[in-house]
This record gives structure tokens, C-alpha cells and sequence, in this order.
């Protein structure tokens, strides 16, 4: 199984902070937020890696995470989207890299408290098709939401105004070789985009598509607002290894 991670798009939503970076090299913390979804694919135990990044300051991605070496890998793979045509668009530039092997996704803004580990070894256990980590929130409204019935997926909606539930796509992805061709048949949605939701629908309809529910936190780092509960997330998941109970203060 191979892991790929999409770090495209331009951040818009994180304007002026993304003017002259990358969002995805933004910190979260101590870390610059790209070192998070990484590191979650290695701690699942994936080696071979790759990693979709666009716009002006895709370099910097070489000179921050080289061969990756620093977290045990090798070697990196990576490859280049032009403009922000959406998340299958990206997802599609790593196909010959997927070479017909099993695949999982993670957006290169999701941060996570646990391990994906236990998905990935009943998705390997999977025959065929897709799997997806679903995870109850507050704001449905802000993501791909499932419609659940007698514990199926049975479709997902693309941030509705009116969720059928409170379970929302998080951005862990699994997919057998057959992501590919379902990608060559979409259509940009309103938003111009190549949408990953029309993906999971496709495996949906075809009765291919399994799912866990995600354990512990999780976030998106995207706006704001998320941006600064992913650095505080992050940060007493920290202390608290260093066995801090209190927030720690800083002298001067
Ligand atoms: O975080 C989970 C959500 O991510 C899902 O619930 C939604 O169904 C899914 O559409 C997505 O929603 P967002 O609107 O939050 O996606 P966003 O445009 O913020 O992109 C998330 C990441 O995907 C971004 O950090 C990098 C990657 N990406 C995005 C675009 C638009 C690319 O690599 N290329 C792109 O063109």
C-alpha cells in the first residue's frame, strides 16, 4: 500500500498568511503543518510516499523535508499541481506513482491525535473499493457529510446547508486501483473544482464503500479559527507528554 499526501491548493481562506507561503508550511505549534499528516502516514506504518504540492513556494517543500529522512523515510515522492483544480484533480497526478496499488489519502491540512493504523490493516483486509474515517462534529455544514442508514453510507453531501447528520468525511482516504478511472469521469462542481465527494459517491453507488469512525481528535487547519485549535490541540497533546498538567508560563 501506498500513501499520498495533497498539499495543493492555494489557501485562499488563509489570506494574507498564505501571500507568501505555503499554507501547508505554515506552523502548527513547533511544527510546520505539513510534518502532521507525514507523520501520521508513517506512523501507520506507510514507506512509500507522495507528496502533491502547487503554487509558488512548492520548492520549499524540497529544502524543508528533503528524502524525508528525518522521519525514516528514504526517500520522498513528489509531484506538482498547477493552479487549485480541486482534491481529485490532485489526487489524480499520483496515479502513475499508484502503479494499480492500493492507495490512502490524507489532506495535507488534517491533523490527527491518533494513530490510522487499525483503518489501514482492515482496508488492506478489504477485497476491493474504498474506506473512509467518519467523525461526529458540531459544524457538518463546513464538510462532506454522510447520510448514514442502518449503519450504511448510503450518499455524501458537499458542505449542504442542511446536514442529514452529524458524521463528516474526514481527510483520511482509502482507495483500491479504480479511483483513477472514476476521477476521468467527473465534472468540475460549482466551485470549479474536481470534487473528492463525487469520488466517494461513485464507490458508494457501485456498494464498494466501507468506514470507521475516527478516534480522538481530529482537525482541519484551513481557516483561522482552525489553524490556531490545531496549534492548541497540538500543543497540550505536548505538554502533556512532557507530563505538564498546568499550562506552562513563559518567563521573559
Ligand atoms: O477536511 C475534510 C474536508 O476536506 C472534507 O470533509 C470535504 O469533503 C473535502 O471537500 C475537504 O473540504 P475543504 O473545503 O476543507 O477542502 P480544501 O479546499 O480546504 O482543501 C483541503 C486540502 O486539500 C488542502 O489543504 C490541500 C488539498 N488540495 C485542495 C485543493 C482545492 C489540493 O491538494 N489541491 C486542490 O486543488
Amino acid at each position: 500500500m501506498k500513501g499520498v499526501i495533497l498539499a495543493g491548493g492555494l489557501g485562499t481562506r488563509l489570506e494574507p498568511l498564505t501571500r507568501i507561503t505555503n499554507k501547508h508550511l505554515l506552523p502548527i505549534y513547533d511544527r510546520p503543518m505539513i510534518y502532521y499528516p507525514l507523520q501520521t502516514l508513517v506512523d501507520a506504518g506507510l514507506t512509500d510516499i507522495m507528496l502533491v504540492t502547487g503554487g509558488n513556494h512548492a520548492g520549499e517543500f524540497l529544502r524543508l523535508l528533503g528524502n524525508g529522512g528525518e522521519f525514516g523515510l528514504r526517500h520522498l515522492n513528489y509531484t506538482y499541481q498547477r493552479g487549485e483544480g480541486g482534491i481529485a484533480e490532485a489526487l489524480h497526478l499520483t496515479e502513475h506513482f499508484a502503479d494499480g496499488e492500493k492507495i490512502v489519502v490524507i489532506l495535507g491540512d488534517n491533523i490527527l491525535e491518533r494513530s490510522i493504523r487499525p483503518s489501514i490493516e482492515r482496508f488492506a483486509a478489504q477485497s476491493a473499493g474504498a474506506r473512509l474515517l467518519l467523525k461526529e462534529v458540531e459544524d457538518p455544514e463546513r464538510f462532506g457529510v454522510a447520510d448514514l442508514r442502518d449503519g450504511k453510507i448510503v450518499g455524501i453531501e458537499e458542505k449542504p446547508a442542511q446536514p442529514k447528520s452529524s458524521f463528516v468525511v474526514t481527510g483520511i482516504y482509502m482507495y483500491d486501483e479504480q479511483v483513477f478511472d472514476i476521477i476521468k469521469t467527473l465534472k468540475p462542481s460549482g466551485r470549479g473544482e474536481l470534487e473528492i465527494t463525487d469520488v466517494n459517491n461513485a464507490y458508494i453507488q457501485r456498494g464498494q464503500m466501507a468506514y470507521d469512525i475516527l478516534e480522538g481528535w481530529w482537525t482541519d487547519a484551513g481557516l483561522p479559527e482552525t489553524l490556531y485549535r490545531a496549534t492548541t490541540l497540538v500543543r497540550e497533546q505536548a505538554l502533556k507528554r512532557q507530563g505538564h498538567t498546568h499550562p506552562v508560563s513563559v518567563s521573559t
